[in-house]
């Protein structure tokens, strides 16, 4: 008796580690792009967080937490490096997992009127001939199979998605057509530096319901 319990159990569970490895071969891959300098008391990436353990129901997720990385924009030694295709290793990695990905998410705050540095040296050293974008003899085009992008950011000042002055949404989006990456979609929480306690709050809770809504269709 205790043997055929023993049995039943680990057949139980040899099933559901089948299960569980086949879901996750078979699951669709997002990318998750975190560019939050201020890390845990970064606003942007409270609303991002929620969100992403959302998608994680029916994603398999690969994190970028750009801060730790210690990213440095292409030196003139590493461009002539390039020029003879090589590349560091943890680039082309990076590189191919983005080509890879049905989705991808950037959180990141608004600094300068677009993002912070840090994105634009990842964007630097991920593009890259052959896995991100190629060319023919006409023009470049993407080789990523990326559907849609969600673009998560927070503003200091009251600039909306699409104002002149708001460089984050128009440099994601010509990113995208080099690369092909889809549709864009910001959520952003604007007037962040001028708002009172209670009103960052309800603008924080309203971007995330704002994504978890969005993530439904993602
Ligand atoms: C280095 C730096 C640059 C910033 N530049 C701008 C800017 O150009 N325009 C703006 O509206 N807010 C600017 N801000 C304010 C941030 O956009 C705002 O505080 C945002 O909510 C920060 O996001 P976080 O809480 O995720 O770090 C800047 C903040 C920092 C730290």
């Amino acid at each position: 008796m205790v043997g055929s319990v023993n049995t039943t159990t680990m057949l139980h569970w040899v099933f559901l580690i089948i299960f569980a490895s086949k879901n996750k071969l078979t699951m669709a891959k997002l990318v998750y792009i975190d560019a939050c300098v201020r890390e845990n008391d970064s606003r942007t990436r409270r609303i991002a967080e929620p969100i992403i353990k959302a998608l994680g129901e029916k994603y398999e997720i690969s994190t970028f937490r750009l801060p730790e990385m210690n990213l440095e924009p292409l030196s003139p030694a590493a461009y002539a490096e390039r020029a003879v295709k090589i590349v560091p290793e943890w680039a082309a990695e990076a590189a191919r997992t983005i080509a890879e990905a049905d989705r991808i998410v950037i959180a990141a705050p608004f600094w300068d009127m677009s993002f912070p540095s840090v994105l634009k040296v990842f964007f630097e050293q991920t593009s890259l001939f052959g896995i991100t974008f190629d060319s023919d003899d006409k023009a470049c085009y993407g080789l990523c199979k990326c559907k849609k992008v969600l673009y998560i950011t927070t503003r200091g000042m009251d600039i909306p998605t699409g104002d002149p002055r708001e460089q984050g949404t128009p440099y994601i989006k010509a990113l995208s057509t080099l690369w092909n990456l889809g549709e864009l979609e910001t959520i952003a929480a604007t007037n962040m530096d001028y708002s009172t306690p209670e009103e960052i709050e309800a603008k924080v809770s309203g971007c995330i319901a704002e994504g978890l809504e969005i993530a439904r269709d993602f």
